[in-house]
């Protein structure tokens, strides 16, 4: 093993500290007062005291990503703040373990989110972070895999070809999940969105790839397609309607023939549930040229793709294995004369098309009783919040009696210039 590379330190947290934090979980910042009061009296420092509440709020942000699992972890603000949330972690680990992956080293580990569902799928894993404080903190995660070490170590400064040699076992693959932001004392400084000013960079991560080592990286999913390598397929993921990330795979890792894919997982936090996966061996500029003409013209149905498949530049995809059309070249929405099931795509009967004026749009609310009103719009510079608002008076958009009805709204355009038409289409979800 390099000097470079040495164990992860041991966590500050004394055992009575660790014991202390989950009284306070959930934390309640309108408490902080009190519980500092309470510690001091059982004869806590005023570090202690710190450490514990800090832990103790953190544990409880952090159970939205991590679920129970958060309150046997310890964290810093900003690790678990980047860290993977669990049922997309859970997805990675996966498509190691399906190219036979034993044993993965993960990069810039974190608190070590991916790691640990790396350790759970089965994996041998180290896990390796600059960051002393980060490093102790993902192993006492880990310290129930046996199979897991963590290491601390600048992995820019490793001798890639000793690679497989480097950490006193084989590494068959290597995930990465490199820091888009500066971190100062556990807390984000500045965020950073050039690959090449990530850490570490995208050129260290294309070094890496041409070694012919199986590698995911994960990115986030703005990164623009011409900042993508070639050699790899780009999955973007959805989870619960929003797009998280895109993760570059290379190598065996990377599906056979396909440069970009789109996943859509449902709404649950910890459990992966694939509601659609899409891929295409085309990279974009092919894509463009398969997709059909649009149409300029909204149909009887109207179809809202989840962000995923927006992002990876799968609608092409979609509109050769379907009847839907876009209706306009710049707008990801698509139509269609009947109605269509187009996994990881929501589906509306549009039941009247309005011009997006407040006359009409006041006269639709009262002529159909609505109380409730879902605003939702692609190509248009409106709040959607503030139109609802307008329509239906500052009350909360949840219903008081059984009498009114809910509505939902879509608003778009069609065209440009001065032949543009702005339209609002008053829907049903199909
Ligand atoms: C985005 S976080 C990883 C989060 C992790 N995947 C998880 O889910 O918990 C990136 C981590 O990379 C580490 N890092 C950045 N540059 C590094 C380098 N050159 N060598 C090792 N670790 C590095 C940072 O300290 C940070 O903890």
């Amino acid at each position: 093993m390099s000097t470079s590379v040495h164990p992860a330190p041991a966590v500050e947290e004394t055992q009575e500290e660790l014991e202390a934090i989950a009284q306070f979980v959930p934390y309640h910042t309108s408490q902080a007062l009190n519980y500092a009061t309470q510690l001091r009296a059982q004869g806590f420092s005023a570090e202690s005291v710190r450490r514990i509440l800090a832990q103790a709020k953190n544990r409880t942000k952090a159970s939205e990503k991590f679920g129970d699992r958060a309150h046997h972890m310890l964290l810093s603000e900003a690790g678990y703040e980047q860290a993977t949330r669990q049922a997309v972690a859970m997805v990675h680990a996966q498509r190691f373990v399906q190219a036979k992956v034993h044993s993965v080293a993960d990069f810039g580990c974190g608190i070590g989110a991916d790691a640990l569902c790396f350790a759970q799928a089965g994996l041998a894993v180290t896990a390796v972070d600059i960051d002393e404080q980060t490093a102790s903190y993902a192993q006492y995660n880990l310290a129930d895999f046996p199979t897991a070490q963590v290491l601390c170590a600048d992995v820019q400064q490793l001798e890639l070809k000793a690679l497989p040699h480097i950490f006193g076992r084989p590494i068959d693959a290597l995930w990465l999940d490199p820091a888009r932001r500066t971190v100062q004392q556990g807390k984000t400084q500045s965020r950073t969105f050039d690959a090449e000013d990530f850490s570490p960079p995208l050129s260290f991560i294309r070094e890496l790839a041409q070694t012919g080592i199986a590698m995911g990286v994960k990115m986030g999913p703005a990164i623009p397609h011409d900042q993508i390598p070639e050699e790899c397929e780009a999955q973007w993921i959805s989870h619960h309607g929003s797009v998280v990330e895109v993760v570059l795979w290379f190598n065996a890792l990377a599906q056979p023939h396909v440069k970009r894919s789109a996943l859509v997982l449902d709404s649950d936090p910890f459990e992966p549930s694939v509601v659609t996966e899409v891929s295409s061996p085309y990279h974009e500029s092919h894509s463009q040229q398969q997709a059909s003409e649009p149409l300029y013209e909204v149909k009887e149905y109207i179809y809202e793709p989840d962000g995923a498949l927006i992002r990876a530049h799968l609608l092409s995809e979609i509109i050769r294995t379907t009847d839907a059309e876009l209706i306009d070249e710049h707008i990801a929405y698509l139509t269609s004369s009947h109605p269509l099931q187009i996994r990881g795509v929501k589906g509306y009967r549009v039941e009247q098309i309005l011009p997006i004026n407040d006359k009409h749009l006041k006269r639709w609310v009262r002529e159909n009783s609505i109380t409730t009103l879902t605003v939702k719009k692609r190509g248009v510079d409106i709040s959607p919040e503030q139109l609802r608002i307008k329509l239906l008076g500052a009350q909360k958009n949840t219903k008081k009696s059984g009498k009114g009805h809910h509505g939902t709204l879509i608003l778009t355009r069609i065209g440009e210039g001065k032949t543009s038409r702005r339209l609002a289409l008053a829907v049903s979800p199909l």
